[in-house]
């Protein structure tokens, strides 16, 4: 059920942000934001542009899985950003990210953690997923694309998410305006994005995003293609790579992947 009006308007007169978001670009229906940023990009649409959608009808996760993105309940958007980052810094973004979300929803909801890198879960499910993409670009500087979708009003999701998958509304029992969201988003997306340029890298806010972090201390799976290996996590290094502790005692440091957390050691 569709409880607000999303529009370009609707976001763009509660922003009080200097750059990003700036402009919002809205069409009711797309392929997927993340795409929509990159035609955004080659149209010459400056660092900040937000791409933000009311359906997706090829809404893209992690790994090439599909994105439940229905129609009204939502918020599906990409951030465009040529940030002046080195290539290997570019995964700092999705840490960053996760961190405005948390801010931006963490007066809504209790229960409310980031699973590293790129999800937010209330309780043990998800009600937001990242995805950052980096795009060939002939600029000198990089095209970024930060992919944020947020479960906010669904009520109902398809049978092989209900278990996994949640929405601030069914954690609140409320409806929520999500041009209010989006707004409060890019407002802490901006804070954050000023602390990691200022110094390069994330060691200002390393230890906020360890208290928000759902595993940390715990023990958890890491899932690559080369297998499964287990270990307890103990925060983040300056880079946001999560360091898990082996069994032999040695700190990993894990760049990237999916971790899952064991319910028992
Ligand atoms: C994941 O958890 O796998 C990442 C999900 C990212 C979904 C968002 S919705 C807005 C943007 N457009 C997309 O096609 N994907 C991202």
């Amino acid at each position: 059920m569709k409880v607000d009006s999303l529009s370009a308007a609707s976001v763009s007169g509660l922003l009080s942000t200097a750059w990003a978001g700036r402009p919002v670009v809205f069409e009711k229906e797309v392929d997927s934001t993340n795409l929509m940023v990159r035609r955004l990009a080659d149209q010459g649409m400056p660092h900040g542009t937000l791409a933000l959608a009311e359906l997706q009808m090829a809404g893209r996760g992690r790994r090439g899985r599909e994105w439940f993105s229905p129609e009204g309940s939502g918020i599906w958007m990409s951030l465009l950003l040529r940030p002046a980052l080195a290539a290997e810094k570019i995964s700092m973004l999705t840490i960053i990210t996760a961190m405005a979300v948390y801010d931006g929803l963490a007066p809504l909801v209790s229960d409310l953690s980031i699973k590293w890198p790129n999800d937010l879960l209330i309780g043990q499910k998800k009600v937001c997923g990242i995805l950052t993409e980096m795009v060939p670009s002939e600029s000198s500087l990089p095209l970024v694309v930060v992919g944020i979708g947020i479960n906010v009003n669904t009520e109902d999701f398809p049978e092989d998410l209900a278990e996994i998958a949640t929405s601030l509304r069914a954690a609140a029992g409320k409806s929520f305006d999500r041009s209010r969201i989006i707004a409060d988003i890019m407002q802490a997306f901006e804070a954050r994005y000023a602390q990691l340029t200022a110094c390069g890298d994330l060691r200002d806010m390393r230890e906020a995003y360890e208290d928000r972090l759902v595993c940390k201390k715990r023990r958890i799976n890491m899932i690559s293609p080369a297998g499964v290996t287990s270990g307890t996590a103990e925060g983040i290094d300056d880079l946001g790579h999560l360091l898990v502790r082996m069994a032999d005692g040695s700190l990993q440091s894990v760049m990237s992947g999916e971790i899952s957390v064991r319910n028992s050691n």
